[in-house]
């Protein structure tokens, strides 16, 4: 099994849309004997809730549901258990190194992106409905190259 854990700030809004978005790609690729997705935050905020209502609603309009995910806090386990742990921007990159020391499997996500240059998917919790449709572009784009690199890596 591959695993594969997306982290954000507060996990409503980022980080569990990349997994909703990721999940359905696997699901397309009937791979989800071979992979596994989640998501975290780096801070708790928000445990226990479910993804904002803004995030949810712009994922429905893309055919992906994110109601039944619920906010958690990364720990050290799961820097040991997850093979891909992917850091929404370099603030919880740092983040992560803070909770389990430098890895070669904490990375940005956006470094499987081919369309998009940048280092951090916006935070998009204090601004307009338009960040949450510019955070699933992005996390469209590099969920499609996150996959790839996993079929490479694995021989899926
Ligand atoms: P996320 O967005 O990290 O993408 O889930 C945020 C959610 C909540 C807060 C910040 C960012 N907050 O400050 O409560």
């Amino acid at each position: 099994m591959v695993r594969v854990l997306f982290v954000c700030l507060g996990n409503i809004c980022r980080s569990p849309t990349a997994e909703g978005v990721f999940r359905k790609l696997v699901q397309e690729h009937d791979l989800e004997q071979h992979i596994e997705v989640d998501s975290a935050g780096t801070h708790a905020y928000h445990v226990n809730q479910p993804p904002d209502q803004r995030a949810q609603g712009a994922a429905v309009r893309r055919g992906i549901d994110l109601s039944s995910l619920r906010g958690r806090k990364a720990t050290m386990q799961d820097l040991e258990e997850f093979d891909y742990v992917l850091a929404m921007d370099r603030e919880n990159y740092q983040n992560l190194i803070g909770i389990g020391g430098a890895s070669e499997k904490i990375e940005l996500f956006l470094r499987y992106s081919q369309r998009f240059d940048d280092d951090d998917v916006p935070d998009p919790y204090y601004g307009g409905a338009n960040g949450f449709e510019q955070v699933l572009d992005m996390i469209q784009d590099a969920s499609a190259g996150l996959l790839a690199d996993i079929r490479r890596r694995y021989s899926l």
